[in-house]
């Protein structure tokens, strides 16, 4: 019997597997432009959609691949549960596991996520947490690998706040051979915890000076300075980033063909310029739109092996 497999960290995946789910994103993206479902390896299936934050793209990107995939979607808004009124976690995965295939859960506490895989016999996927943003931070290796093609050739800054984004592009980096900048203030720097997990910590430069890797950045991204739990310190946070604002005099001289990326939702006028999410070198909409393949492709890595147990 093959064991079940989750997405609950990049770190589950190895490089191999990675590039798997990328060529075969690749396969789902064009063959969809031409107006082709190819794959039907949900069929028969229901995946819970459990979300306890606000979400535009993962909900409706997982939504419609599921859709594609043959499987049904089930949303699970989480105020309308048994689990807002005490119901424990345990208790709520043992229930779902007798009605469910598959569970995308996004929530503040990675230990939720991984107290769901542990008691499901069916995959679970991380829709986010406050540590980390797999699913993600694929479809922007993705995203990059479509225009930069050889990965161990790039090299990605990250100019802001060092969450849950940051964290994981930091370890699929270290998982894929790719340099990785971060630029921040001293005192919101990259978690010991994240560099103690690296089997690269070479790939890792950090700095206080926003500009200083801006001019070796084949990619520069961003992301919110608050984030989706973060509010309590918002007007502080909002100060002590100003600086690392991602506009047109900071990415002056990055490299002409520089790409620049946001996970979204974007607060324009915050953490970057409409002139530069705006801008030719922007390829935040690819990365939006390559949630949806490398969704599809997730799926695809997670049941294509386990689909006759399950
Ligand atoms: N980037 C991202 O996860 O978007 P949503 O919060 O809209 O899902």
């Amino acid at each position: 019997m093959t064991e079940k497999k989750d997405l609950v960290n990049i770190t589950d995946l190895s490089r191999k597997e990675i590039y798997a789910i990328f060529e075969k994103a690749k396969f789902y993206k064009f063959q969809r432009k031409k107006g082709i479902l190819v794959d039907d390896v949900l069929r028969g299936h229901s995946i819970g959609l459990l979300f306890r934050k606000p979400s535009s793209r993962t909900r409706i990107s997982f939504e419609v691949a599921i859709i594609e995939l043959g499987g049904s979607p089930i949303f699970l808004e989480t105020s309308q549960l048994q689990i807002s009124r005490g119901e424990t976690i345990e208790d709520t995965a043992r229930v779902l596991n007798l009605y469910l295939k598959g569970l995308v859960i996004r929530t503040y506490q990675q230990s939720e996520v991984e107290s769901f895989a542990r008691i499901v016999d069916f995959p679970v996927i991380n829709g986010l947490t406050d540590s980390f943003h797999p699913c993600q931070i694929l479809a922007d290796f993705f995203t990059i690998w479509e225009h930069k093609k050889n990965l161990e050739e790039v090299v990605v800054t990250y100019i802001g706040d060092p969450n849950n984004v940051c964290n994981t592009l930091i370890l699929a980096a270290d998982i894929l051979g790719v340099r990785i900048n971060v630029s921040c203030p001293s005192e919101y720097s990259v978690s010991k915890q994240i560099v103690n997990i690296m089997e690269n910590p070479h790939l890792l430069k950090v700095s206080d000076d926003p500009y200083s890797f801006v001019p070796e950045s084949d990619v520069i991204y961003t992301d919110t300075w608050v984030s989706m739990g973060d509010e309590t310190e918002k007007e502080k946070r909002l100060e002590v980033f100003k600086k690392f604002q991602v506009n047109e005099k900071l990415v002056k001289n990055a490299p002409a063909n520089f790409l620049f990326m946001h996970c979204l939702p974007a607060h324009r006028g915050q953490e970057v310029t409409d002139a530069v999410i705006d801008g030719n070198n922007s390829v935040v909409w690819q990365q939006a739109e390559n949630r949806l393949h490398v969704q599809k492709s997730i799926l695809h890595f997670l049941y294509s092996e386990a689909e006759d147990e399950l």
